[in-house]
């Protein structure tokens, strides 16, 4: 499949549809709390995006080949769930981290991101693994620019990642986006510096990668879309919508409550 290059008008649009998808985290964020379920903040989310909003929630009735329509409008990951969690009736408890995964649609454009969260105290080592995936994310973003490849991302994220301590799960990938949630290119978190495909300005792919604080590899649930790691290990995740542009990079899924760059 071609990767299709964006339009200044597509820009403007995904510009939008970023932000929109990131101000969906801001307005859940204080209530990601102890006590309260994965299906009341799905809920919530759902009642922003559709009703304050007016977004489509891309996650809803979404069925890539191979998987039954996933049936809710965020996912919500929680500790040794790697991504795709579905919400349901399970309470968030002190020392949780969760990963929300958010993606809008507005305007025919997909805006993409995700944040972990630390519900109440965490443990040190849950604390870590957290900042370690948000700046392995960021040493990713920071590669792009025109002329770079697409293997300098998945290098520097790798790298870090496992001088860290750490894994990086091979199974799912970064990926352009645009008009599709899911479009050309795969964007690998590990590899080699040089190889695959050449940044071009236009470009619009996530960078979301999936760090464990055991082993790599992964297990999908019976319910067909929940990802754990195989050896029950922490896993976390962060996810950004990044454009090339033409002396760089430009991060698509910004907003106030934005985290701050490491
Ligand atoms: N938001 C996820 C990603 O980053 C995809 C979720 S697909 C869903 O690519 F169906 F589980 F929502
Ligand atoms: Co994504
Ligand atoms: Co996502």
């Amino acid at each position: 499949m071609s990767i299709h290059i964006k339009t200044p008008d597509d820009i403007l649009k995904m510009r939008v549809a970023g932000r929109l998808a990131s101000e969906v985290l801001d307005f859940i964020t204080p209530h990601v709390k102890a006590g309260i379920t994965t299906g009341e903040l799905d809920r919530l989310c759902h009642d922003y995006m559709v009703n304050v909003q007016h977004t489509i929630p891309a996650p809803l009735n979404y069925a890539p080949p191979g998987h039954s329509p996933y049936p809710k409008s965020i996912c919500t990951s929680i500790n040794h769930q790697v991504c795709h969690g579905i919400p349901g009736d399970k309470v968030l408890r002190n020392g949780d981290i969760v990963n929300l995964d958010i993606t809008v649609i507005k305007d025919g454009f997909h805006g993409d991101t995700s944040r972990m969260f630390l519900v109440g105290e965490s443990s040190r080592q849950a604390a870590r693994l957290c900042e370690v995936t948000y700046e392995a994310m960021w040493r990713g973003i920071r590669v792009v620019r025109p002329g770079a490849h697409l293997g300098d991302i998945g290098h520097v994220i790798q790298t870090f990642a496992e001088t860290s301590g750490y894994s990086v799960v091979r199974e799912f990938c970064g990926h352009g986006i645009g008009r599709n949630f899911h479009e050309a290119p795969q964007v690998l978190h590990y590899g080699r510096a040089g190889t695959g495909t050449k940044l071009q300005a236009g470009m619009v792919f996530t960078i979301e990668p999936m760090i464990t604080a055991g082993k790599k590899a992964i297990r999908q649930l019976g319910d067909g879309w929940t990802i754990v790691t195989a050896d029950h290990s922490l896993s976390a995740q962060w996810e950004h919508t990044v454009l090339v542009t033409d002396t760089g990079f430009e991060v698509l899924t910004t907003s106030e409550g934005s985290p701050p760059p490491p």
